[in-house]
Formats: structure tokens, sequence, C-alpha cells
């Protein structure tokens, strides 16, 4: 596969024997998580997604993706959590790092900001601020349709959109994800006349982002989920078997227990690439809202290097030695910068002239899963060929099976959050919700 998982530097850490004696249980979870046997098993839809997702609505995705780049330069995500990250990983992955700030020639499709996934009034009016004078569209998200960060954010946005365009023109520029029949957002998208898409039942939020939820921002964005889908279904292939030898998303889960189980409770999810960033983000909430309960889980943590090892380098190499690093490789760099020689050399950098910067990134790299394994930290490695469309539904698909799995492992329900509920209850008390 063009994603390929290499657990060769962790080897210092566990047998190999280890690992083996997991194959039954492997065997065992991987049922459950296929056949929907185990805890949480309403919300496996998105293991045989990439196989047997609703063509006709990705249909209808590519249409509203062409239609609101013709309508609008930019488009508003409102959502969060599970309805926010996944597309805002892809697009960070996939677009160019700066899409936003790019003429409409030089960007593939339109530009994308999110709103939703805080309650701060300030950021709110400076986004407002900042699309002054420029064509907008919506896409509203929340399964449930009730959760109250992208409900507010939408109130605004909603009324600034009807003052602009009036009720009717707005209508035309707000798309909304939701469920197929309930919830506050469904009834108001209906009686408003949005077009909607539909979050399946069985998927839940940190679980989506190969449904619409995640496949329209990107496709507006002008990433090819053509090719996104294409990924995830290789990725369905090659994973569906259920021999731990052959399967590296379940070499990962079952690396990931071992760790845990010998003290090392916190997973550091690297990247080289600052794009990669929001892929940190979604990682968390995936594995943390996953994993994090019943007193137990993996804490997951993410970091960009090199940039970050001028911050956490230090406690990295010899701080608490209960970490574990996951590094994602990104093989081929999309752009290359070659180093050019100057007949000076002030700044003593001949040495590295005709190589690329990528090739330096490359060694930076190399070096530092050296030092940190010298320094007790056992690493771990996603090779991704390239940051493309393709790599990215391969990855995330990846990803979730490993979650699922690792989460049977530990034996928690890998797909329920009931704490997340605790917050909510407190802030609606204050708030006095009826
Ligand atoms: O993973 C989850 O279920 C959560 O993070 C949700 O995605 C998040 O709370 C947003 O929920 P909703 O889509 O219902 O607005």
């Amino acid at each position: 596969g063009k994603v390929t998982f290499d657990y060769s530097k962790a080897l210092g850490f566990v047998r190999e024997e280890e690992m083996a004696a997991f194959k039954e249980r492997v065997k065992l979870c991987h049922g459950m998580l296929q056949n929907g046997t185990g805890l949480g098993s309403d919300y496996v839809g998105w293991v045989d997604l990439p196989d047997a997702y609703d063509r006709e609505e990705f249909g209808r995705i590519k249409a509203a993706a062409e239609k609101i780049k013709s309508q609008a330069d930019v488009l508003i995500v409102v959502g969060i959590g599970g309805s926010y990250l996944g597309a805002r990983a892809a697009i960070e992955m996939l677009c160019h790092n700066f899409h936003n700030e790019l003429a409409r020639d030089k960007r593939s499709g339109a530009k994308v900001y999110f709103a939703g996934h805080n309650i701060s009034s300030t950021y709110l009016k400076n986004l407002l601020d900042m699309v002054e004078g420029q064509d907008i569209c919506i896409n509203v998200i929340s399964k449930s349709g009730t959760t109250t960060e992208p409900a507010l954010a939408f109130r605004v946005l909603k009324e600034y959109m009807e003052k602009k365009y009036g009720e009717k023109g707005a209508a035309e520029r707000i798309y909304a994800t939701t469920d197929r029949s309930r919830g506050a957002l469904k009834q108001l998208a209906d009686e408003e006349g949005y077009e909607t898409f539909v979050v399946p039942d069985d998927i839940g939020g940190r679980y989506s982002v190969l449904t619409p939820v995640g496949l329209l921002p990107m496709a507006a964005a002008g990433i090819n989920i053509d090719e996104v889908m294409d990924g995830a279904k290789a990725a369905y292939d090659y994973l569906a078997v259920d021999v731990l030898e052959d399967n590296g998303a379940y070499q990962y889960a079952v690396l990931r227990n071992l760790f845990y189980n010998k003290g090392k409770t916190v997973e550091v999810l690297v990247n080289y690439e600052p794009s990669l960033s929001y892929l940190g983000e979604w990682y968390k909430q995936l594995f943390g809202e996953s994993e994090g309960k019943d007193k137990k889980g993996i804490f997951p943590a993410s970091m960009n290097f090199t940039t970050d090892l001028h911050s956490m380098g230090q406690y990295m190499q010899d701080g608490r030695r209960n970490l574990f690093e996951t590094v994602l490789n990104i093989e081929e760099s999309r752009e290359e910068m070659v180093v050019k020689e100057n007949k000076d050399n002030l700044d003593g950098l001949n040495y590295l002239g005709g190589k690329t910067l990528d090739f330096v990134n490359k060694k930076a790299m190399e070096g530092t899963l050296a030092a940190h394994v010298d320094g007790g930290v056992p690493n771990m490695v996603i090779n991704i060929a390239e940051a493309s469309p393709y790599c990215f539904g391969y990855l995330v698909y990846f990803m979730m099976k490993a979650c699922g799995l690792s989460g049977y492992l530990l034996g928690v329900n890998p797909f329920d959050q009931p704490g997340v509920e605790a917050y909510k209850s407190n802030m609606f008390r204050l708030l006095g919700k009826p």
C-alpha cells in the first residue's frame, strides 16, 4: 500500500513474542469490529463505508461543491469535534499551505474557514470582519443538530447571510449536514429549504471523516474526493485480514497496548510537515475520545517537528519516560527546494549545497528518531508515500481501524463518549437552560 507501518525502531522495547501473544485476541476483536458483535456495535458503520457508501449522495456532494465554488469565494464550515476536525485535517494536509491567502486562480477551490468550534465572540466577530465584501456559502454540520457551539455560531451566521442575501438567497447558499430525520438542525434545514446531507446513524462524529461531514468541505476546497475514497477502499481491503503479521493497523494497535501496559501511557503523534498539524488534532480526538474512559486509556498528544524540538524536544529526550512516539513520515515532499552554494559561505551552510530542504528534513527525522529511541522512547513510523487525497483516505481509515481494535484490546467501548456530557450539564445549569 501507499501507507505502511514500520515498528522496527520499537523492537528494542518489546519482544516479537509479546506481540505474537496477541494473535488470538486480535482475531477475536477483529470479529467484533467486522461483525458488529462488540461494545458499541451500533456505531461500526464506518468499517464498511469505503465499500458501501451512498453513491447517489456522493454525486450530490460533488455537485454541491461545484455549486459552492461558483457561488462563493469563501465557505464557512460550522461544526465542532467530529463534525469539524476531519475536514480541517484534510484541507490542511492536501491544499496549499496558504490556500486561503491565495488568489482565486492559484487555488483549487473555495477558501474554507471554520466556526462553531469555540464560543469566542472575538473569533466570530473577527471572522465576519474578515469575510466582509466576499461571497459566502455555509456548511453547517451537526449530527445531533443540538450542539451548543455550532448552533450558536450558526444563529449568528444565518442572520448575517439573510441580511446579505435575503432569506431565499441565503437558503441557496447554506448546506446542512445532519441526521437523516432527527434534531433541531434537520427541522430547521427542512423548513428553510437548505440542501441537506446525511450523517449515517451508525457512524459517530470522530469516525465520520469519510461521510459528507468531511467530504463536502474537502470537495469545496478542491480536493478530489474520488481519490480520497479510493485510498480508503484500498485500506479497507488491505486491513480486512485478521492475521496480525499482515495487518499494519492491528500491529499498531497491539504495540500501543503493549507500551501502555509497560507504563508508557502517553503517545505523541509527530510530524515533520506543518500541514499535518491538524491531522494530529483529529488523531487526538479519535483516540482520546475512544479510549479515555473507565479511568484508563493512553493520553494522546501531538507535536510538530522540527518546530517543537525547540520547545518540547528537551522533555522528549530527557523527561519522564512514560512516552512513546508515532511518526508520520511523508516520503515524497510535494515541493522541492534546493540549497544553493554561496561564494562567501558566511552562514556556513555550503556543506548542504545541492541538497534539497526535504533531504535535510529527512535527516532531522532520522537523527531525532535515533536520539529518542536512545533516550528510552519507543518509536513507530507510519510511512505515507505522499500528501495526496488517496493517501489521506488510506491513512484515516488505517487510524480508525487501529483505534477500534485498540479500544477493544483495552476493554472499553471505543464508540461512546459519556464523559463529554459532564461539562455540558454544568454549563446548562449555570445558563439556566429550560
Ligand atoms: O465524536 C463525537 O461524537 C463528538 O466530538 C461530536 O462530533 C461533537 O460533539 C459534535 O457533535 P454534533 O455533530 O452532534 O454537533
